[in-house]
């Protein structure tokens, strides 16, 4: 059964949107599925994994627990905002040299956390356990993750 219909206004990684969502559409699903950015993965849908993680209006949060009406009005940022397969950002290049990531389901959520953290000047060395910790890896052991991270706080400390 289909429910009432509101047409939302956001902008998305810079880019004026406006879209014909369900009321009960969840964010994640109109990002994906009418904004065509899968780089937002969905696993648990309840809050848990991370791996739906994006940035509204400059916070990280879980989109899998938000109403697209919700997000009327915000700035939302998505892993496709931070780089390009040809241009990676420093991030995503540091997971790349460190193997940071397997499959990569859960790597676009952990890569918009730590851009949140970064954005908030926090500490990576003291919150990367925080931080990792609102994240599920199926495959990594979180070793070569962390890797990467102490890493690009290195290099980018030293910078
Ligand atoms: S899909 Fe949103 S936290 Fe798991
Ligand atoms: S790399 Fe596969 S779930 Fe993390």
């Amino acid at each position: 059964m289909k429910s009432e219909i509101r047409t939302i206004a956001m902008t998305v990684n810079g880019e004026q949107v406006s879209v014909d969502v369900e009321v009960r559409a969840l964010l994640s699903d109109v990002l994906r599925h009418d904004l065509r950015l899968t780089g937002t993965h969905v696993g648990c849908e309840h809050g848990v994994c991370g791996a739906c993680t994006i940035l509204v209006d400059g916070e990280s949060a879980r989109s899998c627990l938000i109403l697209a009406v919700q997000a009327d009005g915000s700035t939302i940022e998505t892993v496709e905002s931070l780089g390009s397969v040809s241009s990676l950002s420093a991030l995503q290049e540091a997971f790349r040299e460190n193997h940071g990531l397997q499959c990569g389901f859960c790597t676009s959520g952990i890569l918009m956390s730590l851009c949140a953290a970064e954005r908030h000047g926090e500490d990576l060395e003291e919150t990367l356990g925080e931080v990792l910790g609102g994240h599920i890896c199926r495959c990594t052991g979180y070793q070569n993750i962390r890797a990467a991270i102490e890493a690009h706080w290195a290099k980018s400390v030293t910078q």
